[in-house]
């Protein structure tokens, strides 16, 4: 039974790990939901708040340096932005601009409700969502308003770590056990959460299958 179990997900990791080595590439910018490509491809989107590393998670996970735009400064993403994976296009990702950013305007704070919650609730062919969260700072309150959004629209999710390179291993393993206890209290919420660094390529090959396995369901 569970070497079955063991050579489904093997077949899954190299499935996934085939797809993301494949053609990737960028698709289009999406400033406002009218600007939304016409949906063909299942959906997984990249949710987190700024600067957690959304962008280079997709870099990474695509191994390309520099598909997506990142920056030390927060706010670098602004825009619903589309990268096709496969040929022919087998997932599309979806990289969202960041929330909870201090410094904010309150007009692009309300933009990002309208363009993020309407986008998140809406989209049919969403198959997941990805909810990065900083090692260093885990579940912070505005990530809990975000993850109660998704559980009321029944958005399924999964929460990711980011940046574990940035701490001890102690201290991520504190992290790690803190933040899945906290999305075990969330219906929508995969239950095992996936650990990664973009830096050092962390949790890549599982966050590639879970990618792949969202996309297939
Ligand atoms: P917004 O688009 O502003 O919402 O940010 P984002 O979530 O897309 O973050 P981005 O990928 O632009 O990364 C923000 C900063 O964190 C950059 O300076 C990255 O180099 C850095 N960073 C991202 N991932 C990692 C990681 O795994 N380890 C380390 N050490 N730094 C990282
Ligand atoms: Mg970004």
């Amino acid at each position: 039974m569970s070497e079955d179990m063991d050579l489904e997900d093997a077949d899954l990791t190299e499935a996934a790990r085939k797809l993301f080595s494949g053609p990737v590439s960028f698709l289009k910018s999406a400033p406002e939901l009218k600007f939304l490509p016409d949906p063909g491809a299942p959906e997984i989107a990249f949710a987190g708040r700024s600067n957690v590393g959304k962008s280079s998670l997709l870099n990474k996970l695509t191994n390309r340096n520099a598909l997506a735009r990142t920056s030390n400064t927060p706010g670098r993403t602004q825009e619903l932005n589309y990268f096709e994976v496969g040929d022919p296009v087998r997932i599309r990702l979806v990289d969202m601009p960041g929330y909870g950013f201090a410094k904010a305007p309150k007009d692009l704070a309300r933009r990002w409700r309208y363009l993020v919650n309407d986008y998140l609730r809406g989209r049919q062919v969403l198959k997941r969502a990805l909810v990065l969260i900083d090692s260093r700072h885990g579940i912070k309150e505005v990530d809990q308003e975000v993850m109660k959004m998704l559980d009321d629209a029944a958005v399924s999710y999964r929460v990711v770590l980011t940046k574990a390179d940035k701490i001890k291993a102690s201290e991520l393993a504190e992290v790690t056990a803190r933040t899945e206890g906290e999305a075990r209290k969330h219906p929508a919420a995969h239950p095992e959460i996936i650990v990664t660094s973009s830096e050092k390529g962390l949790g890549m090959d599982r966050l590639r299958a879970a990618v792949l396995e969202a996309a297939l369901t």
